[in-house]
Formats: structure tokens, sequence, C-alpha cells
């Protein structure tokens, strides 16, 4: 890193997930920020109420198809984190950019996709760092489980979460929700003794710590298979949930012919209309003894928690906390550091850890009774 504030640019600064980023990286205080993106007015924007609260950002107009644009926005950078989406779309055009003029990366989104693009690009920039995956997930959802493993007198062997709300997405985001699926995971699946099963979607249930009946979707990611793997256990049942009805409607039948991203963006505003956002992690973890501990982190919505893990990352690299090379930040993050620094985060409104189990600890009132 040069000099003692490294230099971050951010691209895709003033979208939702970035906007988060560069507002927690700057009450940090211990970076220098560069801001870019498409539109001048809500990078100024952005940098006008940084420069209320502390030292100013600078802000650049930069199309990510203008790889020249990008580059001089890049050169200089100690950082750049990638928040522009979708992430399908943008794939590893920023990274490329980035680690061809001496920056390292750090990238919100990408999963395994994206891990071995930036694999490639790194076989030519062997002294560069990346992490990608900063995201809520993949990110958080693979950090959390390490995290509440140290809380454990002995090794997990059964997990079991849940991670969702009541929430917006933007059009980005939507869009590569939609697109999420063969390289990233499997939706209706399972572990169970190490072997894949599959599992119903069940609908209008009640589950431990969220306020409201919801639709839960059993999801097994590549990345919960890899943590699964990494921390011994070999019972896992992930649930992605959608508390609104519109958005579960959305997702059992995508819409044919038109904008599903659009339709899923719609669907998401009318579930949140009039409504507080929330994002619900319930993560249990479980020995061969039955010991039983469970964490919970409420959100206030998932572009936050990724703005939020995302300035983490870049706050775990420029301080020195990640070796060289290739990082999922989820599972490459030191659990403690990241938890600290995301307490202080506005984007985590509660992250607790509790004996016993799930249901019995966040069960409803009238079951725990
Ligand atoms: N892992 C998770 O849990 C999670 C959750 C939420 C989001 N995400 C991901 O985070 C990423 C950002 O999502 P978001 O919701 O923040 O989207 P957003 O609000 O639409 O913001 C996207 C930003 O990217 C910029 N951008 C788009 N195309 C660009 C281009 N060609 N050149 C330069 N800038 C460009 C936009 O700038 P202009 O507006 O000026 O065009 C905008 O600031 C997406 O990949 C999304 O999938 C991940």
């Amino acid at each position: 890193m040069t000099g003692t504030a490294p230099v971050v640019g951010v691209v895709g600064a003033a979208g939702a997930v970035g906007s988060v980023a560069v507002t927690e990286l700057h009450r940090r205080g211990r970076h220098t920020l560069r801001l870019a993106g498409r539109r001048r007015a809500p990078l100024d924007a952005l940098a006008g109420g940084l420069t209320a609260t502390g030292s100013a950002a600078t802000v650049e107009v930069v199309d990510l198809d203008d790889a020249d644009a990008l580059h001089r926005f890049c050169a200089g950078c100690d950082v750049v984190l990638n928040c522009a989406g979708p992430a399908y779309l943008v794939e590893d055009r920023v990274a490329r950019v980035a680690l061809t003029a001496g920056a390292d990366y750090v990238d919100a989104a990408g999963d395994d996709v994206l891990w071995e693009q930036v694999r490639a690009l790194l076989a030519g920039a062997p002294e560069r760092t990346a992490v990608i995956s900063a995201g809520m997930m993949p990110g958080l959802s693979a950090l959390l489980p390490r995290h509440l493993a140290a809380a454990l007198p002995q090794p997990p062997r059964a997990l079991l979460g849940y991670l969702g709300g009541r929430d917006r997405f933007t059009a980005t985001a939507a869009a590569d929700y939609l697109r999420v699926g063969e390289g990233f995971g499997q939706a209706g699946a399972a572990l169970t003794a190490g072997v894949r099963q599959s599992l119903p979607t069940r609908t209008d249930v009640e589950l431990p710590f969220f306020p409201e009946p919801a639709t839960a979707v059993p999801y097994l990611s590549t990345e919960l298979e890899r943590v699964t793997r990494d921390l011994g256990v070999t019972d896992a049942t992930w649930h992605s949930v959608f508390a609104g009805p519109h958005v579960a409607q959305v997702l059992r039948q995508p819409p044919t012919g038109g904008d599903a991203a659009e339709a899923l963006r719609r669907a998401a505003e009318l579930d949140a209309f009039g409504q507080a956002t929330y994002q619900l992690f319930v993560v249990e973890l479980t020995t061969a003894a039955g010991d039983a501990r469970t964490l919970v982190l409420r959100g206030s919505s998932a572009s936050a928690l990724t703005g939020a893990f995302a300035a983490v990352a870049v706050a775990a690299l420029t301080g020195g906390n990640l070796a060289v090379g290739l990082h999922l930040a989820g599972e490459a993050l030191d659990p403690q550091l990241a938890v600290d620094l995301l307490a202080g985060s506005a984007a985590v409104s509660d992250l607790s850890v509790f004996d016993g189990e799930a249901a019995h600890v966040g069960g409803h009132v009238e079951e725990a009774l």
C-alpha cells in the first residue's frame, strides 16, 4: 500500500451497495476515496454528504465499457472495489483493468465463475491480492457459520440456516438474483450425512426469530458445501426466506416472455410497501454431543449488508490481514475481525450468539412456554 491512507477507488459508488460501502469506509476514516459511476449527479450528492462529515472524496464519471477511462481511474488506487452490476454482465472487466493498473481488487459480488476468471488474471499478476464474493450471500453467509463455530466447545456436526426477510431488490440485484443457479448452488437440496437430498419448499411457515410467517426455500450453495467441509459438518440445511407473498409467487412462477427481473423488483416493492425492510440471518450449529449455539444477525437490507461487508473486506485487505493471492471474502477473512468491524455498522442492528437451538431460543412465545 502507498502512504498512510490507502487510496480506494469504488466503481458503482452511488448504487445501493456502493453508497453503503463508501459510507462505511468513510466512517472509519482510514482511506482516501475515489468514487466512480456513469452518472455524475448521484456521485456528487454522495461525495457532498461525505464532505459534510469528514475528508473529501473525489468523483470521476467512468463507464466501465470505456477501458481507457477505467484504467485512468484505477491507476494510483491501492484497491479498487467493484460495486457496479449486474455482476453477470460486469464479469471480470473491472478486475482485469484494476489488476493491470497495479491495484488490488475487491468485488461485492461474484461467485464461482468470477473466481475462475480472477484466478486466471492473477496468474499474470502474482504480487496482487483479490477478494471476491464480499456480499451478503455469498460472503456473510460463509463468514457467520465460521464465526459461530468458534463459540462451540467441540467442532460442529450439523448446521441449520435461514437467510432472508422482507426487502427490496434493485433492478440490478434482481437481474443477478434470477441468474443465480447452476454456477452457485441448487434449490431444494440439503446435506444429510454428507449426501445430497431433496427437501421441499415450505410456505406460510413460522421460523425462529422471524417476526412473520414466510416461505422457506432449501438452498445448497457451493459456498455452503465448502464451509461445511471445512468445519467438518455432515448435515446442513440452509433456507432462503421470503416474507412477502409477491416475491415468493414470482420466484415460484417466473414470468415467461416478459422482464422477469422487473417483475421480481416490482413484487419486492409491493411486499415492502409501507413496512420496514429487514434481512435476518439465523445460523444454528450443533455438535455430535448435542451442544447447540445460534447466531442471529439482523440487517436493514441485502444491499446494506453487502455494502457493509464489502467495506470490511477492503479494510481487512488494506489492514494487511490477507495474504497475497485470491480469496473468497466469507471464507478468508478472520471472522472475529470482520464481526467486530460489522458490529459498528449502521447496516447491522443486532448480532447475537445464544446458547441452544434456534427453535428453542428464537421460537414463538406460545411454543417456548
Ligand atoms: N451478494 C449479495 O447478497 C448482494 C446483495 C445485493 C446486491 N448485490 C450485487 O451488488 C451489485 C450492485 O447492486 P446494486 O443493488 O447496488 O445495484 P445499483 O443500485 O443498480 O447500482 C449499480 C451501480 O453500478 C453502476 N454502473 C452500472 N453499470 C455501469 C457501467 N457500465 N459503468 C460504470 N458504472 C456502472 C451504476 O451507476 P449509474 O447509476 O451511474 O449507471 C450504479 O451506481 C450487483 O452485482 C448485485 O447483484 C449482491
